[in-house]
This record gives C-alpha cells, sequence and structure tokens, in this order.
C-alpha cells in the first residue's frame, strides 16, 4: 500500500509527491494521459512574485516570496538543468497611461526613464515611456523541469481518476488503489473531486533564435521570456472559455503585435509552435493547499503561478503528509475558505 497517491502529473502533482519521496513515504502520481500534458507543457517559467502581485491579494507574495527562496535548492537537488535562470523582470510602460498603472503595481520599487531601460535592455522599441525593475525575479524551463520531476518519481500514465476518498481512489477501468493518503493535483480538472477550480485558458507563442533581450521583458499586454537555450516564449492570452484549448488566429495576432511594437527584434526570429493551456483558477485565484472535505488533500487552483508555487507548494502537501506544521506563509491558502462544488 502507497503511504500517498498524488491524482495529476502536472509540475504540482509531481513536486509534491517527489518531496514527500524525500520524507520517507512511498509515494505514486496516478495521470490519466502524459506526465505534464496540462498547464505545465504550456506555461512560460515566469518565477516573480512581485510582477505578478494583484492589488488585495496580500497573502501571495510571501508565499511566492518562499518559493522563489527555495528555487535554486529545488532546481539544484533535481540534479538536471532545468534552465531556473535568475536574469530579471524589467517591466515597461508603452504610453503614460500605461506608466500610471505600472506604477501602481503592488511589487513598485523605482521608476526607470525610457533611457534608462533601454541601456538595460537596447532591443526595447523608441515606444517605450519607462519602466521598473525587479532584479530577484527568475524562470525556468516548465518542460524540462516536469522531466527532470517525473524521472524522479513513479508515475503511472494512461491512469484516469473519476473518484476518491481519504484513502482510496478509483480508476476508470474500474480498479481501486488503496493509500494512507489521497492527494488531489489534477489542476483545471480537480472539480472531479468537488474542488471549487474554473479552467482559465492561456495561449503563448514559441520562438527560437538570437536572445531579443537579456531579462524578461512585459508590458501591460504582453510578456516576453528569453532562455539561455535560444527559446523565447511570448504570452499570454488570459481567456474564460471553459476546457477550449484551441489555438486561434487572433490570440496569435495580438501576442505578436503587442510582442513586436515592444521588442521589435522578434520579428526576425523562427516561429516554433503556438500552444494553448488551462490555467486552475480558485474564486479568489489563490492555491488551495491541505485538507478539503472528508480528509481528501488538495493541491491546486495555482492560477498563473504554479511554476512558481511548486516548491512551496511541495514544502506544504510533504509536511502535511508527515504530520508537521506547514510553514506560516501557506495558512491562508486552507481549502476551507471555499465550499464545496
Ligand atoms: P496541470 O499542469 O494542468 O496538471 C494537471 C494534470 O492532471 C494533467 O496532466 C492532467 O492530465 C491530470 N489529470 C486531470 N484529471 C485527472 C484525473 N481525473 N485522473 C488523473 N489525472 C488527471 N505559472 C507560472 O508560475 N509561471 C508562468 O510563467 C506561467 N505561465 C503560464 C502560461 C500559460 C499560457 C498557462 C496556461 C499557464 C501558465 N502558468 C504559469 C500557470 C501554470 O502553468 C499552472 O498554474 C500549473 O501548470 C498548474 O499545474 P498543475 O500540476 O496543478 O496542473
Ligand atoms: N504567469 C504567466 C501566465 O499565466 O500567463
Amino acid at each position: 500500500m502507497f503511504d500517498a497517491v498524488f491524482v495529476g502529473g502536472g509540475v504540482i502533482g509531481l513536486s509534491c509527491a517527489w518531496r514527500a519521496a524525500e520524507r520517507g513515504l512511498d509515494v505514486c502520481v496516478l495521470e490519466r494521459d502524459a506526465a505534464g500534458s496540462g498547464a505545465s507543457r504550456v506555461a512560460a517559467g515566469i518565477l516573480a512574485p512581485d510582477s505578478e502581485a494583484e492589488p488585495g491579494h496580500d497573502p501571495f507574495v510571501p508565499l511566492a516570496q518562499r518559493s522563489l527562496d527555495l528555487y535554486p535548492e529545488f532546481a539544484a537537488a533535481l540534479g538536471a538543468d532545468v534552465g531556473f535562470w535568475p536574469c530579471g523582470m524589467l517591466s515597461v510602460a508603452l504610453d503614460t497611461d500605461e506608466a500610471e498603472v505600472l506604477r501602481r503595481e503592488p511589487g513598485f520599487t523605482s521608476w526607470l526613464t525610457a533611457s534608462e531601460c533601454r541601456r538595460l535592455e537596447p532591443g526595447l522599441s523608441p515606444l517605450v515611456a519607462g519602466g521598473w525593475l525587479s532584479e530577484q525575479e527568475a524562470s525556468v524551463d516548465p518542460r524540462r523541469l516536469v522531466a527532470a520531476l517525473a524521472d524522479r518519481v513513479d508515475v503511472r500514465e494512461g491512469s484516469e481518476v473519476v473518484a476518491v476518498t481519504r484513502d482510496s481512489v478509483t480508476l476508470a477501468n474500474g480498479e481501486s488503489i488503496v493509500a494512507g493518503r489521497v492527494v488531489v493535483t489534477a489542476g483545471a480538472w480537480s472539480g472531479f473531486a468537488g474542488v471549487p477550480v474554473r479552467p482559465v485558458k492561456g495561449q503563448v507563442v514559441r520562438l527560437r533564435g538570437e536572445r531579443p533581450a537579456e531579462r524578461m521583458v512585459r508590458s501591460e499586454h504582453v510578456y516576453v521570456v528569453p532562455r539561455r537555450n535560444g527559446e523565447v516564449v511570448l504570452g499570454a492570452t488570459v481567456e474564460e472559455r471553459g476546457f477550449d484549448t484551441t489555438v486561434t488566429a487572433g490570440a496569435v495576432h495580438e501576442l505578436l503585435r503587442e510582442g513586436y511594437r515592444m521588442l521589435p527584434e522578434l520579428a526576425e526570429l523562427e516561429l516554433v509552435d503556438v500552444t494553448a493551456g488551462l490555467r486552475p483558477g480558485s474564486p479568489d485565484n489563490g492555491p488551495l493547499l491541505g485538507e478539503w472535505e472528508d480528509g481528501v488533500l488538495v493541491a491546486t487552483g495555482h492560477y498563473r503561478n504554479g511554476i512558481l508555487l511548486a516548491p512551496v507548494t511541495a514544502e506544504t502537501i510533504a509536511a502535511l503528509l508527515v504530520g508537521d506544521a506547514p510553514h506560516d506563509v501557506a495558512l491562508p491558502f486552507a481549502p476551507e475558505r471555499f465550499a464545496r462544488v
């Protein structure tokens, strides 16, 4: 019998299972498709507690900051190159209205003039009116991260779970698996266990070639994530369209247009692919970390920040599984703040 089974093999289920195994538990991840085939495969890999903070969502920052602080050790302990790069994030405004919005962001530090921005990133368009820099922010390659995690845990692909209790799961083929604890980590599909998450569609464009910038750059409309290996991710739309993952011409047009307005050299890069994924959004867009009804554990609802929040989520769930108290930063994210759906 497993000490714990995880339902869903995205970055969250895999990270939690890996950290739980490191604490001596016998674990297994049940994945209906292939590991990382959900949102984790599409994500840009921005690790940005300052730039992703939203007004009025105060507990997010300490949770996200702890996760970023855990990242260097988390990535190194995997023993594989997951593309972790503390390159920083430059947020830029393309007109005076956008400048006002940037100055009101919760993570805002100090204003950089247009020429200061261009000194940092010579490829910026002459339209850029100024911005602010978060030097601590980083990126990771989510596809490599998921592959490295999947190498370190027992993942049973092709195993769709249709029902859960505190200590058992039922698979679509009728098989039952009994375990010490069950953890729902099924991302946007966690509603099958009554967890209140909705899918929030995001489309990204992948490009390849000479890096258009030495750090991540974002405007109000688009972000650009350059990687050391020549990949450049341009994202992302935020669309409430249910479980639709169609790639649309309008989204590609908008992302390329806004990317080009910010960093014109993007036009020279090779177009590699366009993908759409479903972010798991909770009613307050914060994650659910802990015990759900009837003793089932959940780790989902990470919305735009599941890659960033993987280390702190794994730390929290592993602690709960071995009977330790979770870190204080995780306490505001107890699932009991929501009712079952
Ligand atoms: P998923 O990766 O979706 O994994 C859930 C898994 O569960 C899937 O593999 C699915 O097949 C499986 N599953 C579902 N139901 C069942 C079942 N019944 N039985 C068995 N298996 C099941 N986050 C960041 O931190 N930084 C970013 O830059 C970033 N960029 C993003 C860009 C886009 C366009 C999108 C869409 C998301 C982005 N995110 C980013 C958010 C991030 O991708 C998600 O928060 C994160 O991937 C959620 O991980 P997860 O493991 O919970 O879900
Ligand atoms: N965090 C980036 C996104 O969700 O698009």
